[in-house]
């Protein structure tokens, strides 16, 4: 006996060891199950503004595409869903994290084109209102930077990407509730009945009234369009036949785009900003992006160490006068955001410099309000809505923040009946925030372009046309963008967290990215409450406005302090966001918009 004890020890100690091991195993898999909350996701996650296209692009992803495919293909279905938010008649930005943690944005915003109305900003509105016309149509660079973006980062074939949304664009898509809703809002039935879009039957009924809820609406021009691009590549838009037939179309509609701007658009690839947020590091767009201002106000909030206990009583008073004030200097700062091509002086660096931040934060009085001269406000530029945003995150870990738009709703109203694209209205966005617009300004000798040699006998034979874009092909021509408030952000916490947001919204899109994540990082709501959580919105004259379901004691104690509140009835703020958080994935899609995420 004795001579087996030992061996019994053993085979009982190795029993209880594998037990134990299997114990902790099982604990640590139901703590990380338990972890993942029901409706999160374990790989990849997409964050559009309908349901619709946040499954398409999960469909994308989940057949071996990248986040960059997903965001694309999502985009491209929010241009038939939500055709007043966006289109590739407009402009994007995308900031793009990939798995090793490098961040770049590509802006294809819209640019000024060679020639414009002169003194067009005397056209600009003075309050708020849809400015329609063909004034103010900047250069499309949606399929270029679609074009870039998949380059660098695709894995699905580009004609893949269009497919579902040439099919919807085709077979016809059921008007939203969210878009039933909004064209039978008077201000904008009265605005679409008027125009192209109605008398072309694009978004009216026989009798030229506006779609409601259900109704099919089809976009067989803009299938063609897409089939052509989804075949032939971008250069059929910028070089090619379409664009051939949409300058024709913007040229007849009084617009002063040329074939020139189109195929000398360039896609803009850039360095973010790094800014911390105490643990927390935010990539941000550079100027003309909104970025810098959204860093502006979250930096300075960071001053306020804020808690979930701000959320209680006076602390929460407290936390929205510290937030409103915030946005009354941001407002006071919109006009430094330009576009550094074009403006010598890198006018924005200061929004992000600390000793910036305390001396402001050092102006914020706790018991009291100031007259707007207090924050450097010179002149309220008109404020405005539109615009879509999505936040996509893949199984290999890459990240897209991207925004994108075609300005104000269904842009300036000017439809291409060729090519079934509505034209942006970007160049609005220089009202109120600059004093000049500048044309592409042509820049150096474009390094990138290797002429063949040409016998001289060539050379003789060569007609002017060919003559001049030879010329043309030899010189980089860079469009001023016009400031913007899109901010597509990526977030990166110590532990490894990733968040990615933005939003869309105009003039809007500020305070509801700021809210959602001071909300979610500082005072410990999760994403989806703290991107329903009733916003506030400062406009223009800095007058305070309260979205639906503000709390009422709050208002109260705000007014107390003597700030005034105005009469903004546009709440149209929307923030997507995908977060991924210790091997979890939450994705959430703004209900205002009545959105939906997918992912698996
Ligand atoms: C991320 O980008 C950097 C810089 O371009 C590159 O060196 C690195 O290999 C990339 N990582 C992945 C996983 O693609
Ligand atoms: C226009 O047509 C639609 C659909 O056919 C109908 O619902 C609507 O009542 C009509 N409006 C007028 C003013 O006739
Ligand atoms: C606000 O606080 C400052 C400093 O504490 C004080 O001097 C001032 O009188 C207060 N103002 C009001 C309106 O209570």
């Amino acid at each position: 006996m004795a001579k087996h004890r030992p061996w019994l020890v053993c085979c009982f100690v190795l029993v209880g060891l594998i037990c134990a091991v299997a114990v902790i195993c099982l604990c640590i898999a139901s703590l990380v199950d338990r972890g993942c909350s029901s409706g999160s996701f374990k790989r990849a996650a997409v964050a559009a503004d309908s349901k619709r296209c946040s499954d398409i692009g999960r469909k994308m992803l989940q057949d071996g595409g990248s986040a960059v495919d997903g965001a694309i293909a999502a985009l491209l279905c929010t241009s038939v869903v939500n055709p007043q938010s966006m289109g590739i008649g407009g402009g994007s930005i995308f900031t793009i994290r990939n798995a090793t943690g490098h961040v770049k944005v590509y802006n294809f915003r819209e640019t000024v084109p060679q020639s414009f109305k002169a003194n067009l900003l005397k056209d600009c509105p003075t309050t708020f209102t849809f400015s329609t016309g063909s004034q103010w149509i900047g250069v499309p660079g949606e399929v270029r930077g679609y074009e870039a973006v998949h380059k660098q980062y695709g894995k699905l074939p580009w004609a893949k990407l269009f497919e579902p949304t040439i099919r919807l664009a085709r077979e016809g898509v059921p008007v939203s509730s969210f878009l039933g809703k909004l064209l039978n809002y008077n201000i904008v039935k009265n605005y679409v009945e008027n125009s192209p879009l109605c008398s072309l039957q694009v978004f009216c009924n026989e009798n030229k009234t506006v779609l409601s809820v259900g109704d099919i609406v089809k976009f067989p021009k803009l299938a063609e369009t897409m089939e052509t691009i989804a075949e032939q590549g971008a250069d059929a838009f910028y070089t090619g036949k379409i664009g051939h037939d949409l300058i024709q179309d913007i040229q007849a509609a009084g617009g002063t785009l040329k074939m020139e701007d189109l195929k000398s658009f360039k896609v803009r690839v850039q360095d973010t900003w790094r800014v911390s947020l105490g643990n927390t590091q935010m990539h941000i767009p550079p100027p003309p992006a909104g970025g810098a201002l959204l860093a502006f106000i979250l930096k300075l909030m960071k001053e306020f160490s804020l808690t979930s206990n701000s959320l209680h009583g006076d602390q929460k008073i407290q936390m929205y006068h510290h937030y409103i004030e915030a946005l009354k200097f941001a407002n006071g700062q919109k006009r430094s955001i330009s576009d550094p091509t074009c403006n010598n002086i890198k006018s924005a660096d200061h929004l992000i410099d600390p000793s910036f931040i305390n001396l402001i934060r050092e102006k914020i009085s706790s018991n009291r309000t100031h007259d707007y001269s207090y924050y450097n406000n010179i002149k309220p530029s008109p404020d405005h809505v539109g615009t879509t945003h999505v936040s996509v995150l893949d199984e290999d870990g890459l990240a897209v923040s991207a925004t994108s738009t075609i300005n104000q709703l269904f842009g300036g109203m000017i439809y291409s009946p060729q090519t079934g694209i509505i034209l942006n209205n970007e160049l609005v966005d220089f009202c109120g925030r600059a004093d000049t617009v500048r044309a592409g300004k042509v820049s150096d000798i474009n390094a990138d372009f290797h002429p063949k040699p040409i016998e001289f006998k060539t050379l003789l034979i060569v007609d002017i046309q060919s003559l001049f874009s030879l010329i043309w092909s030899l010189i980089v021509v860079i469009g001023e963008q016009p400031p913007s408030s899109m901010t597509p952000v990526i977030l990166e916490s110590e532990s490894g967290g990733l968040l990615v947001i933005g939003g869309s919204g105009g003039s809007m899109i500020t305070t509801a990215v700021a809210l959602s994540i001071i909300n979610h990082m500082w005072l410990g709501m999760n994403l989806e409450d703290a991107i329903a959580a009733p916003i506030v919105f400062v406009d223009s004259q800095n007058n305070v406005n309260f979205d639906t379901g503000f709390d009422k004691s709050v208002r109260n104690g705000l007014n107390r302090l003597g700030h005034k509140v105005g009469n903004w009835k546009y709440f149209m703020n929307v923030v997507n966001a995908v977060e991924k958080k210790n091997g979890c994935i939450v994705a959430v899609s703004d209900k205002r918009k009545m959105g939906m995420s997918s992912g698996y």
